[in-house]
């Protein structure tokens, strides 16, 4: 069964220091968690990447990376490779995220590449699609996700669902406090879910877990992750402060253990 997973994307946020405290209080209070039955996942930049999985030790708590070079190696100053972060075992790495897109430029066949890349290194994607306002506007909002995973996906083998996890996060609502509704976040996780089983299969379908990202709060989570193609989040600003991912935490693993009984 696909696990519900709560991944906090700190994007270019925390000193050091917010790090070191963040990281230390949340392994302690993993503890006190009867059943961690959701995944927690932190995405800190890439200078806190080596500390922050020394933190964690032998906690549940999982460190992922917050883009990878589509290179392996060479002259490419200022960029990270997948065998690097292989090297201090980080197993996780966001791909495709749409400050990456519109920042950088960065195009599906570029993130093709990094799905690769990655996949070579047994490092788990967390492929980023999703619309623009003008697109949801248009009503063009299925042909933009289906032609980012066409051209993500084209002529990759998936073995195994738990290889990849994706993100459905609508541009319009990132960072913007305008989530989407579950309704409307649901269906596009249910086209991509479809896609999935026409492009793979139904058991591929079923075992990928897609995440919702956008605006996602403690107030508004509960009811997100009652969809049933909803299978977490990817959290961007509420998951800057302790109490807010915790509480976050504490709604997926709730719901994850109504899931399970
Ligand atoms: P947000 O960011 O939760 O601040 O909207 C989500 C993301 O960009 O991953």
């Amino acid at each position: 069964m696909r696990r519900i997973i709560v991944a906090g994307n700190w994007k270019m946020n925390k000193t050091r220091s917010e790090m070191q405290d963040f990281i230390t209080n949340l392994v302690t209070e993993l503890d006190s968690f009867e059943e961690l039955l959701a995944l927690p996942l932190i995405c800190p930049p890439y200078v806190y990447l080596q500390e922050s999985k020394r933190i964690c030790g032998q906690s549940k708590l999982e460190i992922a990376a917050q883009d990878v070079s589509k290179y392996e190696s060479g002259a490419y100053t200022g960029e990270i490779s997948a065998p690097m972060l292989s090297s201090i075992g980080v197993s996780y790495c966001i791909i495709g995220h749409s400050e990456r897109r519109e920042y950088h430029n960065e195009t599906d066949n570029e993130i093709r590449d990094k799905l690769l890349i990655l996949r070579k290194e047994r490092i788990v994607p967390i492929i980023c699609v999703g619309e623009k306002l003008e697109e949801r506007e248009k009503g063009t909002t299925s042909d933009t996700i289906i032609s980012q995973l066409s051209e993500i996906f084209r002529d990759v083998e998936v073995n195994d669902p738990a290889e990849q996890i994706i993100a459905y996060e609508p541009v319009w609502a990132i960072g913007t406090g305008k989530t989407a509704t579950p309704e409307l976040a649901q269906e596009v996780h249910s086209l991509i879910r479809e896609w999935l089983a026409e492009r793979y299969s139904s058991d591929m379908a079923a075992g990928i877990s897609i995440l919702y990202g956008g605006s996602v709060k403690p107030d508004n989570f509960a009811s997100l992750l009652q969809e049933p193609d909803i299978d977490g989040g990817l959290i961007g600003g509420a998951s800057l402060a302790l109490v807010d991912y915790l509480t976050l935490l504490k709604t997926g693993n709730r719901i994850a253990g109504t899931l399970q009984s």
